[in-house]
């Protein structure tokens, strides 16, 4: 067919036969988040430039190569945002929150914008689910944000997760291994790519995070930052994975885990499908940021968080075969076969949907066979059709479309309660095996 443009490269249209899937993994994202009293926000999604180069950091990969931004008519840098926490912990900050109670907890769904090479779970549109928790430094905030979202990976019974977690220190211990990484890299100076040179001596640290495969190899073998991280980072680290182990939750230490935005401290974690048809999916990730509010603020407290991308754990589901539970299906099809059958079909419709059934009528003014075609299609469970004869004698007929049986209904006050009764019937018989 001829189309005047297409979809712009990297973002997805989710269908309805889609749609549903998505649905389900965010109300479950936001049902877990509910159990550990996250509130859900929502936010701009553009924000002026100035919060990510802040916050994400002016030397990663999303600042420096991937942001969305442009001047708008009154001349202002826009971003659309690249990611949930700026957003979130702006609008924290601007209407006070953490002045009402601490910790503050706010859960979201976002769609965020990074112009990258477009692959297999990598968009330029994408959907985040993330947890913000403001206000706690302590190590059991840690353990409840890393058990939040590995909640969500078993109820959404992706077992092939596996959680990686690492400790990135505190600006005190990282001066102390910048000063080490900045030693090995120069040594290897000559073969690290253009932006890992500029990186080389304000962010070392992002060299490692570097997905240029040269700069991989070299990094393979730099320092690990926990032989330099100091005692009260150690320590904080250590409890963390004492509580993780006290509640099951397994994990695996990697030291290679720095993360790809600037502001986090102590605590990194991801979490990275292990399944072999979409190993090393990165499905989420976050960590702790204690210094990024005093960044954007007069005011300092600690903060924790994760985001998870829904379109790569909806990709890591799909490749285990993890069956998502059918969108409702209608449960009563109209079919109505002249004008005044209609204006009944109309409110009787209305009268079905105010008691939850989910209810279509045609529109069409088509045929019955046709209509009936149509009832297939869309499955519906029951037809009702109505014409002359059925609007005569009050009387119509449900159509049972699973086994074809026919109940008669009586077209009075009475509609509701008989139409009641026979769903009810076929439904037990259905539980009792009978269907
Ligand atoms: P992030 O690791 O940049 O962290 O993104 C979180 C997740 O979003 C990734 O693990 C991945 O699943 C998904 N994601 C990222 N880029 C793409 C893409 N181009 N296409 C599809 N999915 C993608 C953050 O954004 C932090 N804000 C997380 C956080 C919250 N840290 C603390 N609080």
């Amino acid at each position: 067919m001829k189309l005047l443009t297409s979809g712009p490269r990297g973002t997805q249209d989710i269908l309805p036969k889609n749609s549903y899937k998505w649905r389900f993994i965010e109300n479950i994202m936001l049902d877990q988040a509910k159990k550990f009293q996250f509130k859900e926000i929502r936010t701009p999604v553009f924000e002026h430039t100035e919060l990510f180069l802040r916050s994400v950091g002016e030397d990663t990969d999303v600042v420096q190569k991937e942001m969305y931004t442009f001047l708008d008519k009154g001349n202002r840098s826009i971003t659309l945002r690249p990611e949930g926490t700026a957003g979130a912990i702006r609008a924290m900050l601007e209407h006070n929150l953490h002045n009402e109670s601490l910790p503050v907890r706010l859960s979201y769904i976002t769609s965020c914008y990074r112009y990258e090479k477009p692959q297999s779970g990598r968009w330029r549109e994408f959907s985040q689910f993330g947890c913000e928790m403001v206000g706690s430094s302590d190590p059991l905030a840690d353990a409840e944000i890393i058990s939040l979202a590995n909640s969500i990976f078993k109820r959404l019974n992706l077992n092939n997760i596996s959680v990686e977690i690492n400790s990135i220190g505190c600006p005190k211990c990282r001066a102390k291994y910048y000063e080490n990484l900045k030693k090995y890299f120069n040594d290897n100076k000559e073969k690290l790519c253009e932006t890992c040179l500029a990186r080389l001596e304000k962010n070392p640290m992002r060299i490692i995070d570097c997905k240029n495969p040269v700069c991989t190899e070299i990094a393979k073998n730099a320092p690990s930052i926990l032989d330099f991280i100091c005692t009260e980072c150690k320590e904080h680290f250590k409890k963390v994975q004492e509580y993780l182990t006290s509640a099951n939750i397994d994990f695996t230490v990697n030291p290679k885990i720095v993360r790809g935005l600037d502001y986090y401290t102590k605590t990194v974690f991801e979490f990275v499908s292990t399944d072999e048809n979409s190993k090393g999916l990165v499905c989420g990730g976050g960590g702790r940021y204690d210094n990024l509010i005093e960044e954007l603020s007069e005011v300092s407290l600690p903060a924790l968080g994760f985001g998870l991308g829904i379109d790569r754990i909806l990709l890591a589901m799909e490749k285990q075969n993890i069956v998502i539970p059918e969108a409702d299906t209608c449960d009563v099809y109209f079919a109505p076969l002249d004008e005044k059958a209609k204006t009944l079909a109309f409110n009787l419709s209305n009268i079905l949907r105010d008691s939850s059934f989910i209810v279509e009528c045609d529109s069409l003014n088509r045929k019955l066979k046709p209509q009936m075609k149509y009832a297939n299609k869309i499955n519906a469970k029951f037809v009702i059709v109505l014409g002359e004869e059925e609007l005569q004698n009050k009387k119509a007929k449900v159509k049972n479309m699973r086994d074809s049986s026919e109940h008669t209904i009586n077209l009075d006050d009475n509609f509701l309660k008989e139409f009641f009764e026979i769903y009810t019937e076929i439904e037990k018989n259905k539980l009792l095996g009978k269907f």
